[in-house]
């Protein structure tokens, strides 16, 4: 009998119709997640996916993408104010006026329009979680949704779906600490949970409501109840790296690599220089976002001394023509299918933004790594990374980058064989899993299909005001019934101490 229930239960989920909304126009956010629209879609479901960087894989029959490449010129720009995007008290101010222009945009697209118009259904909604006004469209279509992140989860992704949120235990992404933080660092992450809790937040849903109300009238659900409505949440963590916290059922860490994909032969240039460096070679890239090409003028003169005096080959991914005086052993390439890069036995160390996606290639291609953050979480990945022994980190933002600095930390980590046996053990817990991280998300998308939501694993944590939740009628009852107790005892002390000394005096006046 349950066979039976079982496999109908599984036919149930074959062929099912998926939305997936993936805004951020970053391609390391977008390409993370390649992999589990690849796999939805081959698995027999209808996949349309919203992405600013489609697949684009004529094989995938079907997945339906709508490209929305052009929000890359709103989000782009925001690179340019570096310092905020740094400063995590000020981070909100810059991302929340992007953030909204790409919603805009979307709700204005006509391809998505027509999504709505056409008696088009679907049986889940799976939304990036820093878009969450893209929730209405578990609305439209009343269907379950599920959020979905290239990254951990910010105070709100982890609050809103029950999962205890601690300043001084699990600091919040975008600040600069992790782990045995200072007591100026415990009070900073205090201070900043509660910027968080009393105008960050605040100030996003506003903006966000505003938007959904623009665009679907003034009855559109706000996004708090919209949050409500979510049953699971899909991180993409793993806590050998990313560091154990408490999550519920509702809540999956399918972090471990997901990206990773099947060797590809290198271009022919690359490949001749890789496989001529017999002395190694040191890789340098900061990433999609932070440009080499916005390095201050003396921090590239100190990163080309530093490098023309390395014992090693270096390949380093730049952007822009014009390099004055280059050393003999950098070359220069504008573009680098890094993951092929990184699989070159010649690579013995990564200089890396500390981008949570370069992390995890670095990791599973063994390379130790220099760090050099720059912003949003990138320094808290860093301190993540050097807590694991796999690399070491300057901090351009608050020390700049000196000559002496980054030569010597790359030799350091070539040098020590510590950093490659310790990055080595790290990728093989971290692969060491039940399944992989793709499988996980593809379950447990299936199995809220399945059950058309998971409102049972909802945590009623989130249906307790905060009176209850921090005890404070428990607090106020117990202290006053124990001032109650202390009066009574104060008043009968007072009673028998007036009775011990009325009879004491009587007796003395007796004699
Ligand atoms: C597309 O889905 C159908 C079932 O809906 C499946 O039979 C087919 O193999 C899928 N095509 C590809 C290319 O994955
Ligand atoms: C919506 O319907 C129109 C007209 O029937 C069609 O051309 C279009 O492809 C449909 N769009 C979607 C996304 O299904």
């Amino acid at each position: 009998m349950w066979l039976i229930t079982f496999l109908s239960l599984l036919a149930l989920t074959s062929g099912a119709r998926i939305l997936g909304l993936v805004p951020t126009p970053s391609y390391s956010h977008q390409t993370a997640l390649w992999p589990i629209w690849k796999k939805l879609a081959s698995r027999g479901h209808k996949v349309t996916l919203i992405t600013a960087n489609p697949i684009n894989d004529p094989k995938l029959s079907n997945l339906t993408e709508i490209n929305i490449r052009e929000t890359y010129k709103i989000w782009t720009p925001m690179y340019k104010n570096m310092k905020a995007l740094h400063d995590p008290f000020k981070i909100n101010d810059v991302i929340l006026p992007t953030l909204l222009a790409v919603s805009e945009y979307i709700f204005d697209n006509e391809e998505v329009k027509a999504l709505t118009r056409n008696d088009t259904t679907f049986d889940i909604v799976i939304v990036e979680t820093m878009f969450p006004e893209m929730l209405i469209f578990g609305e439209i279509f009343k269907c379950p949704t599920v959020c979905l992140s290239s990254m951990g989860g910010a105070i709100r992704v982890h609050e809103s779906i029950g999962n205890s949120v601690h300043p001084v235990v699990y600091p919040e992404l975008m600040l600069p600490y992790y782990k045995d933080l200072t007591f100026k660092e415990r009070i900073t992450s205090v201070l900043y949970y509660l910027a968080y809790k009393f105008r960050f937040e605040p100030q996003s849903l506003n903006v966000k409501n505003n938007a959904l109300k623009k665009y679907f009238g003034e009855n559109a659900p706000s996004i708090t109840q919209l949050l409500d409505k979510v049953s699971m949440t899909f991180l993409d963590v793993h806590p050998a790296l990313d560091g154990a916290r408490p999550i519920g059922p509702n809540t999956v860490n399918f972090g471990g690599m997901v990206h990773i994909r099947d060797p590809q032969p290198l271009p022919k240039d690359l490949k001749e220089f890789l496989d001529a460096s017999k002395e190694g070679v040191v890789y340098f890239s900061l990433g999609s976002n932070v440009k080499s090409a916005n390095l201050k003028q003396e921090e590239f003169e100190a990163i080309i001394q530093a490098l023309s005096d390395l014992p090693y080959k270096v390949l380093w991914k730049y952007e822009s023509d014009d390099i004055p005086n280059k050393p003999k052993n950098v070359k220069f390439v504008k573009w680098t299918p890094q993951q092929d890069v990184l699989r070159h036995p010649n690579i013995r160390a990564f200089v890396t933004q500390a981008g949570l996606q370069s992390l995890e290639e670095a990791i599973y291609f063994h390379v130790p790594i220099v760090m050099l953050p720059f912003c949003a979480d990138q320094e808290q990945n860093a301190k993540k990374a050097e807590l694991r022994k796999i690399g070491k980190t300057i901090y351009p933002m608050k020390d700049g980058i000196t000559k002496d600095a980054l030569k010597n930390s790359i030799k350091d980590v070539i040098e020590d064989p510590s950093y490659r046996k310790n990055i080595k053990s790290l990728a093989e817990i971290m692969l060491d899993e039940p399944m992989s991280g793709v499988d996980k998300v593809i379950w447990w998308t299936e199995y809220v299909i399945r059950h058309k939501g998971a409102r049972h694993f909802r945590n009623h944590i989130l249906d307790i005001p905060l009176y209850q939740y921090f005890m404070l009628d428990i607090l106020a009852f117990s202290i006053s019934v124990l001032t109650i107790l202390l009066v009574l005892v104060w008043i009968t002390y007072r009673m028998i101490r007036n009775r011990v000394s009325a009879i004491v005096s009587a007796r003395i006046k007796e004699e």
